[in-house]
């Protein structure tokens, strides 16, 4: 007889396979993520997909001899017919900023490579959800939906999950708490118009505004602004020092596989189709629950009107650059 859990549904069913994620494009955020996956042992198959076969498979062998300090996982090199019985395909494949750039700069070609991969991609694995990363993410999450054809819940971008831990970060810094005491959000494109949603922020359930009068600082003291704006140019002052950005975006990635293959309903903030607070048909980030259905439910957040208005011109942002894509 299968076990069943409390919930009355089988804990293993004939169709319960070890997971399998697929990674295309292993550059360094492709290649850094799946050393991520394989340290949090969420995976026990992971398949590395680039056009360089080389490099895909050089990343492999260094890989599998990270295996014995971490979890029994395959890790191999493949093709895109390896995509099939994949749970999750994270796409980080495509070219990203020099300094000077901005992510939109990146649009033309990483679109264009999307146009190749994701039929691929839906033809050996029309199941899975599709998790983006590739910049601009907002965009080119929604051009997965267009040319993936897979419903709204099973194309997610990692959008602002990685600008909030940033925030969070700092915040936490400036305050002196851990980072994950701190609820505060980044909300909108995951780029220049993004914005932070003070209004809702809280530590130990207090209203932001009541915790500094707790800690002794001012509100909207230039210590407290600085935490966004360092947010908002990290990227642009990383590209600086080390050329790109790698490992932020892996571990919001690796998050967002756990909160979904363990069912966790984690409330992030990830670039969904949506529908989302009065802003329609664009890719945006709003604090989303996700769990084994993917982006599962884009929450009503209550901005003020100010954060309402920073929104909108958000969405209109990307949906320009949308507008310019022919499918
Ligand atoms: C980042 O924010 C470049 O989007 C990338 O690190």
């Amino acid at each position: 007889e299968t076990p069943v859990g409390h919930t009355g549904k089988p804990l293993l069913t004939k169709e319960s396979k070890p997971v399998k994620i697929a990674i295309v494009g292993i550059g360094n955020v492709g290649a850094t993520t799946a050393y991520a996956l394989l340290l949090s042992g969420l995976a026990a198959d992971i398949v590395l997909i680039d056009v360089n076969e080389k490099k895909a498979q050089g990343e492999a062998m260094d890989l599998n001899h990270a295996v014995p300090f971490s979890h029994p996982t395959k890790i191999w090199a493949g093709h895109y017919s390896d995509c099939e019985g994949a749970a999750i395909v994270i796409i980080a494949a495509g070219i990203n900023q020099k300094p000077g750039q901005s992510r939109m700069d990146l649009l033309k070609l990483n679109f264009g490579i999307f146009k190749s991969i994701i039929p691929e991609i839906v033809r050996y694995a029309s199941d899975s959800i599709l998790l983006i990363a590739t910049n601009p993410v907002d965009v080119l999450t929604y051009a997965s939906w267009k040319l993936s054809g897979f419903p709204t819940n099973r194309v997610i971008g990692s959008g602002t999950a990685l600008d909030t831990a940033r925030f969070r970060y700092l915040l936490g810094q400036y305050y002196e708490v851990d980072p994950q005491s701190v609820h505060a959000d980044i909300i909108g494109e995951h780029g220049e118009t993004e914005l932070p949603v003070w209004s809702l922020a809280s530590i130990a359930g207090m209203r932001l505004e009541d915790y500094c009068r707790e800690a002794g600082k001012d509100f909207d003291s230039k210590g407290m602004l600085q935490c966004f704006h360092t947010t908002k140019n990290a990227a642009r002052d990383i590209i600086q020092l080390k050329g790109m950005t790698d490992y932020g975006v892996a571990a919001a990635l690796v998050r967002i596989v756990e909160t979904i293959l363990r069912d966790e309903n984690t409330l992030l903030t990830v670039s969904t189709v949506g529908p989302h607070a009065g802003v329609d048909d664009v890719c945006l980030s709003i604090p989303t629950k996700v769990n084994r259905g993917g982006a599962n439910h884009v929450l009503k957040v209550m901005l003020n009107s100010e954060e309402q208005k920073a929104l909108l011109k958000s969405a209109e942002s990307v949906k320009a650059a949308m507008d310019t894509l022919n499918f």
